[in-house]
């Protein structure tokens, strides 16, 4: 078990206010109880694949939880996301004090670029590419800053569906070059550009209703996928390629536009030249 994922116990989670089409009529809808259940679940799962590292909540930061916002890690360094909106810029210090204090060097963005971190920069797992989305939250500009900072080769999708307001509510690298993705979440330039990428044989479209399961919010961990809920389709197409699917429930976080993959981080991205992807 060398992989390592960052989460945040919902002690002070709640949907109490509305900045994505999911926390509409959910404002003082959670049931805390119920979102405890489901964090320990997904934790207790995880945790018998990979460490679980764990940064504290505080009042008035209810989107915590939400460690993939918290930045975007390679190697010993991180990213250190600005939100694009106010409501969310209360975790960043919280996020910068952790990261530091657990021997990353802290990077931040120009205050006038948004920037949501693991939300929306995604690492492929066959290329040393990193994928970037942008329309709702994301500066496009953060592409070419990105690219400098980090030495990579930068992709830059752009998000059409509000619904799916951040890349990782859409679309999920997996091990071995494979994509599950939802095509119409981009623009059709975004969609050529994935298509030229990754070959047929390792993309994986998710129907419309798997998509609003948020089953492309996926955590990924080797050959273990864990997500909240998946058509028998799917199930079968990831098994196909050798994925081991987990589902568990957790309707408490898309109350508030959240998912599995939304409430990790993971602490452990080698800088690597990974190998080639075998169109197969
Ligand atoms: N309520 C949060 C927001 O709108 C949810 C964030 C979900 N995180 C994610 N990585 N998609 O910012």
């Amino acid at each position: 078990m060398n992989d390592r994922y960052l989460m945040c116990a919902p002690d002070h989670f709640d949907v109490v206010y509305v900045i994505n089409p999911w926390m509409a009529g959910n404002v003082a809808q959670c049931r805390s109880d119920v979102a405890v259940c489901q964090w320990r679940a997904l934790a207790t799962l995880i945790s018998d694949v990979a460490h679980i590292e764990r940064v504290k909540g505080q009042p008035g930061v209810p989107d915590m939880v939400f460690t993939a916002n918290a930045g975007l890690v390679l190697g010993q360094s991180f990213v250190l996301s600005r939100f694009h909106h106010p409501e969310r810029r209360g975790e960043e210090a919280l996020f910068a004090n952790w990261f530091a204090d657990h021997g990353y060097h802290v990077i931040r963005m120009a205050p006038e670029l948004p920037f949501e971190g693991a939300g929306d920069a995604l690492l492929d797992r066959a290329e040393n590419l990193l994928w970037m989305g942008h329309g709702h939250r994301t500066s496009e500009r953060c592409a070419s800053v990105l690219s400098s900072l980090l030495d990579i080769d930068v992709q830059p999708l752009k998000l059409v569906d509000e619904r799916f307001y951040h890349l990782d509510t859409c679309f999920c690298p997996l091990e071995g070059g494979y994509l599950m993705y939802y095509p119409t979440a981009f623009d059709a330039a975004s969609q050529a550009r994935i298509a030229a990428r990754v070959p047929a044989a390792r993309r994986i479209a998710v129907s419309d209703a798997d998509a609003l399961d948020f089953a492309c919010n996926a955590v990924n961990c080797g050959r273990h996928v864990f997500l909240n809920r998946a058509s028998n389709e799917l199930v079968q197409r990831l098994t196909e390629f050798g994925f081991l699917l987990r589902q568990t429930p957790l309707g408490e976080f898309m109350k508030a536009g959240g998912s599995a993959k939304c409430l990790t981080l993971k602490l452990n991205e080698p800088l690597r030249q990974p190998p080639v992807r075998v169109a197969a």
